[in-house]
């Protein structure tokens, strides 16, 4: 006998994105924040009175990549339970893209899935990680190999925030946004390199488009069947120098700014991109100090370790390939034996 379940779901995940001063957020019901310690010095006030909730509680996790795991997914739910948080709470992720990734990741978890909202006070999450629902923990294994897609309510991007950000964190956020204008939009990057993002209103006109680039995305393909992985440029590379070097000596961002040197030098390899634009892309991340070189010790096992990405299949490792500026080849169609010369390059 076979039966059936007929799941025919209409579910309308809409939600708004906020650009500009933090919206006053009103919950009927229970409602959690989870930030870091820094994040919670620097701007919780700030949070806190725009906040109408009939209860409100504050879980703070330590800052920090090498952070983002199960263990601390645990600690956050215990705390979500000592709180007595039920189906109608909301938990709030206030911080960037570490603890966005776990907020998200626990209110996916806890009751099986509750509401969340994303505040992101870093530019990288403010221009990417915070918008489109990925959320999730890293493991031995690889980064953000765990976790699941669970969607925001809503998301509140307030530059504001970015004023006491380091000029590390900064840098890192640019290789992002330096990112989507390769992959996506052309005209984006020459007004990038028109336009220095520490200047005047430039950093909130570039948060904008990158964020209106990445929605796009997101809407065509949510669950990164095909267009989104466009997003990984740079990652492929960029997640195995972070876990190589235990996500401790490079920011993310930096890491996929040294990624997208490395899949542009394939690029052009394969013809796909012209040394002249592979200078422009180079030209840009320098502009802000982001590091642009990375010593690999074993070529094989960094090869290796691009099997244990998202987008790898069994025998074949999907490459998010640069065509010049603005548009992008997504391909497993890549020769081994390139892939590796290309590798053997950042060996000293
Ligand atoms: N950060 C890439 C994505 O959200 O797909």
């Amino acid at each position: 006998m076979t039966l059936s379940i007929n799941l025919n779901r209409i579910i309308d995940d809409s939600y708004p994105i906020h650009i500009g001063a933090l919206k006053t957020i009103k919950w009927d019901g229970k409602v959690a924040i989870l930030t870091n310690p820094k994040i919670a010095g620097l701007h919780l006030h700030t949070l806190l009175s725009n906040i109408q909730a009939k209860e409100v509680y504050i879980i703070t996790v330590a800052d920090g990549e090498q952070y983002k795991n199960l263990q601390t997914i645990e600690f956050i739910l215990d705390r979500m339970f000592d709180h007595r948080l039920n189906r109608k709470s909301l938990l709030v992720a206030f911080g960037g893209g570490v603890i966005g990734d776990m907020g998200g990741f626990a209110s996916s978890l806890y009751n099986r899935g509750i509401d969340f909202i994303q505040i992101p006070t870093t530019l990288l999450s403010q221009v990417d990680a915070s918008v489109g629902g990925k959320t999730g923990v890293n493991n031995r294994f690889g980064k953000n190999l765990i976790g699941a897609f669970h969607q925001p309510r809503a998301v509140h991007i307030d530059p504001s925030f970015l004023t006491t950000l380091p000029a590390r964190e900064f840098g890192a956020g640019v290789a992002e946004i330096v990112k989507m204008a390769v992959t996506f939009n052309a005209s984006f990057f020459e007004w990038l390199e028109a336009n220095d993002l520490r200047e005047g209103e430039n950093l909130a006109v570039a948060i904008s488009k990158a964020v209106e680039t990445k929605a796009r995305v997101v809407e065509e393909d949510e669950k990164e069947q095909g267009l989104r992985a466009a997003l990984n440029y740079g990652h492929t590379f960029g997640h195995v120098i972070e876990n190589e070097t235990h996500y401790e000596t490079y920011l993310h961002g930096e890491s996929v700014a040294i990624g997208m040197i490395m899949a542009n030098n394939l690029a052009c390899e394969m013809g796909l991109m012209s040394v002249i634009e592979m200078k422009r892309v180079r030209a840009l991340l320098e502009r802000y100090n982001l590091p642009l070189s990375y010593e690999i010790k074993d070529v094989e096992k960094f090869y290796q370790a691009f099997f244990l990405d998202k987008k790898s299949a069994d025998s074949s490792i999907t490459f998010i390939l640069p065509r010049g500026i603005g548009a992008v080849e997504i391909t497993d169609a890549v020769d081994t034996n390139m892939v590796k010369s290309i590798l053997r390059r950042f060996q000293k």
